[in-house]
């Protein structure tokens, strides 16, 4: 079989190096009560406590906060953070930091809550106009000018894998759609991963989280590989999503294969602690990976499926919004992107397909398309997973709005191992509308 992840040829003119930003992690039962002594070690004397109203009530906010007085730290919470946060709600939480003049921050909750309080350190510590650092071709793309305050983030949905990347996603409303802003300065200085904050999630939203993550490893194990972009003219203009890479592969490996084991139990079993604690160190994983080579595809569609939702309201959610959960928003695509990037590097998808739970024995290039789609969609029906673009609410005469939405997510187009048009996108959505 043909491979376009041949890591070791070189190209003139193309990239030869690759490198691997490592997450400082530390991972297990009982650490968020090593948050005070952390966050003293990162010079943190006041610090600002990130959270959500609902989180605000669980007894994890109550640990790290407990945890970071008894270390003798002054702490203000801001519990305002909203779910699927927008420019507004970034620079609320900007203001709350300036005003409050914090040496450090730390974040409590799911990917929403660990992207807004990394805004917030990055504005209230390099003020700027907020379009400035947006990824362009929405906003400048200017590069951060220097160390944000160290930022200690606490995840407690087993998805996101913020607290491993330096990127953070919002709606920009006035534009209605979803974008973010990319620097390895936003990167969190650590995570504290309490495995336990995942065995009271509604199954619904254990689905959605899980299948970002399943998403996450897929998607950066067949990027297209570092070596088929140009060389940049000097290190500092390496990309931090530099491409599928013999690093990031490691852990979409290891977490397509916990995926495989372990989704289908974690989400129908809330008791199964086993399935629900591997879902977090799946996430973790590929947060890693992912965020040394970067997604494609799957989550360049997702934005606008989440930022033009109509009145989809998923259970286990909060109900005064339609919204289409981040995990989602990138599924329903999923499927029918890998049935048209598998020509690419058909090995990888069979790969992929069979560290999943796939039966892939004797399958050839012609196959991997197929494989891999049946997988997913095998995944996404026995999780209770909306059937497709079509079960979150969207219809043919939607597609033209999805696809332009989508186009303009370049920064992730361009990572997909074979090279993709506005119309192809608009097919892509066709043929994800229905899977069953
Ligand atoms: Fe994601």
């Amino acid at each position: 079989m043909s491979c376009c992840h041949n890591y070791y040829v070189a190209t003139e003119g193309n990239e030869s190096v690759f490198s691997v930003d490592i997450s400082s992690i530390t991972f297990g039962h009982g650490v968020l009560k090593e948050a005070g002594e952390h966050a003293k070690a990162l010079g943190m004397s006041r610090v600002a406590l990130f959270t959500d109203k609902r989180l605000g009530s669980l007894p994890y906010v109550a640990q790290v906060r407990d945890s970071l007085k008894a270390a003798g730290l002054d702490v203000v919470i801001y519990d305002e953070v909203k779910v699927e946060p927008t420019d507004q709600s970034f620079l609320a939480a900007a203001k709350f930091a300036a005003e409050g003049k914090f040496d450090g921050y730390v974040s409590v909750g799911g990917g929403s809550v660990i992207d807004t309080c990394k805004a917030a350190n990055l504005y209230a510590t390099w003020p700027a106009d907020f379009l400035d650092y947006v990824n362009a071709p929405i906003g400048a793309g200017k590069p951060v000018p220097g160390a944000l305050k160290p930022h200690i983030a606490c995840p407690t949905t087993c998805g996101t894998g913020s607290e491993c990347t330096g990127i953070t996603i919002f709606d920009l409303l006035a534009m209605q759609v979803k974008t973010g802003i990319a620097s390895r300065r936003l990167k969190p200085s650590m995570a504290l991963i309490e495995p336990a904050t995942t065995y009271t999630l509604p199954k619904n939203v254990v689905a959605a989280s899980g299948f970002d993550v399943l998403s996450h490893a897929l998607e950066s194990y067949t990027a297209k590989p570092y070596t088929r972009r140009a060389a940049p003219g000097k290190p500092a203009l390496r990309p931090m999503s530099q491409g599928a890479n013999p690093w990031s592969d490691l852990g979409c490996e290891a977490a397509l294969t916990r995926l495989g084991q372990y989704l289908e139990r974690a989400v129908n079993d809330a008791s199964d602690h086993e399935a629900r604690d591997e879902m977090m160190y799946a996430a973790t994983l590929a947060g890693i990976a992912f965020g040394n080579s970067g997604v494609h595809v799957p989550h360049g569609m997702a934005y606008s499926v989440a930022g033009l939702v109509k009145d989809f309201r998923p259970e286990g959610y909060p109900q005064e919004e339609p919204m289409v959960p981040h995990g989602m928003s990138v599924i329903v695509n999923a499927p029918s992107v890998f049935r048209f990037t598998a020509s690419a590097c058909p090995e990888r998808h069979i790969h992929g397909a069979a560290c999943l739970g796939a039966d892939t024995k004797g399958a050839t290039a012609a196959d991997a398309a197929e494989i891999v789609a049946a997988q997913l969609i095998k995944m996404m029906k026995a999780t209770g997973i909306p059937n497709g673009v079509g079960g979150v609410g969207y219809g043919e005469a939607d597609v033209a709005g999805l696809t332009k939405g989508a186009w303009a997510q370049q920064r992730l187009l361009t990572n997909a191992p074979r090279e993709i048009t506005e119309k192809d996108l608009g097919q892509l959505y066709r043929g994800a509308m229905r899977y069953w």
